[in-house]
């Protein structure tokens, strides 16, 4: 790699993608391939936390990496790689599970979530979730991570690791920082506001999916939940306009536009009118994207190539930091 600063991210196949995922994370990945080299990965070894049908996982992932793909990422620019196929991670998460504590571990809220969610299987790897995620953002020495807001718990964790890990070995891990969308960072469900936007949902109305027919797409941005207030307004904070700023921040996310000349385009027109252009909005941001996905998904042959290469890459890059984490914690290299 040259000098230029280092950017490490991945989504989880998990599920379909949904339009939170894309506006707080993969569009913005899109435009920083230019400046920064760029590794994105699909996460497939955290989404096992939670029991997942095999056959489906591994469809799940390639999809992800066409979805990717036709977001915009380009694979001869950013290095593109499955996570389970570069054995660093796991390797790099079991030594830094040992420099991680069991009480910081006990404060995520997303293990809190997860466990209250998922009762019957509270594995001990939901648990070091954070711990391999650690692991991902610290083998590339990166130096930005963007996600969504909800991620900003483990990316601190993961600075606290590393800088405890340098504290006791010298400068070994870059402390990465996490990077923010302006508008897009935490998406609302559209059924009830006051929630993040999650495939998990139970209620399909609640989540656009970029896999989603567009006119359902369309029809679920017109029923999404406001208030009866009448007043196209952002107020940050105020549970009553929790749906309005949502849309505000939808609409702002897809076209770039900043959320005040939006609320005041819109001042004094009706919700209809404002959801129909909200609608419209979000069909034509995803409308390409699927279009290029249709075409990618068909080609596996490219797609599996693609993660071969990225592996190797990926793998020669990792393992130079885990080499170093070896010798400094002992082990005969
Ligand atoms: P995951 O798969 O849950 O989500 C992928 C990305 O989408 C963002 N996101 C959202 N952004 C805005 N509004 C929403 N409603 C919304 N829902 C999800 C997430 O913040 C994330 O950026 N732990 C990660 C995957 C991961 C990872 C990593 C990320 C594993 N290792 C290393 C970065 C670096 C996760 O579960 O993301």
């Amino acid at each position: 790699m040259d000098d230029k600063k280092i950017i490490f991210s991945g989504v989880q196949p998990s599920g379909n993608l949904t339009l939170g995922n894309y506006l707080g994370a993969i569009k913005n990945w899109v435009s920083l391939q230019d400046e920064y080299n760029c590794v994105y990965a699909m996460m497939d070894m955290h989404t096992i936390t939670v029991r997942q049908t095999p056959a489906d996982l591994r469809r799940r992932t390639l999809e992800l990496l066409a979805l990717y793909i036709a977001a915009g990422i380009d694979p001869e620019k950013s290095i593109l790689f499955i996570q389970s196929q570069n054995p660093a991670h796991a390797e790099l998460a079991w030594v830094l599970n040992c420099y991680t504590y069991m009480g910081e571990l006990n404060r995520m809220t997303q293990f809190k979530d997860k466990s209250a969610r998922h009762a019957e299987n509270i594995n001990a790897g939901l648990f070091t979730y954070p711990v391999l995620m650690a692991a991902d953002i610290l083998l590339y020495q990166t130096d930005y991570v963007p996600v969504g807001k909800d991620q900003m718990q483990h990316i601190e964790i993961c600075r606290d690791i590393a800088e405890r890990f340098n504290g006791l070995y010298g400068d070994v891990f870059k402390i990465p920082e996490g990077m923010l969308s302006k508008s897009g960072a935490k998406i609302m469900s559209l059924q009830e506001p006051e929630k993040k936007m999650s495939k998990s949902d139970p209620n399909p109305k609640g989540y656009i999916s970029m896999m989603d027919d567009l006119n359902v797409i369309a029809k679920k941005i017109k029923s999404a939940v406001t208030d009866s207030e009448g007043k196209i307004e952002y107020r940050e904070g105020d549970p009553a306009k929790a749906g309005i700023n949502n849309l505000l921040s939808i609409m702002s996310a897809v076209t770039g536009r900043g959320i005040e000349e939006i609320a005041a385009e819109y001042a004094g027109k009706g919700y209809g009118d404002f959801k129909g252009a909200v609608a419209e909005a979000v069909v034509e941001c995803i409308r390409p994207v699927r279009e290029e996905y249709d075409r990618i998904i068909k080609d596996k042959q490219y797609l599996t190539d693609i993660c071969a290469k990225g592996a190797e890459l990926s793998y020669k890059i990792a393992q130079r930091t885990l080499k170093k984490v070896y010798k400094k914690v002992g082990f005969v290299i």
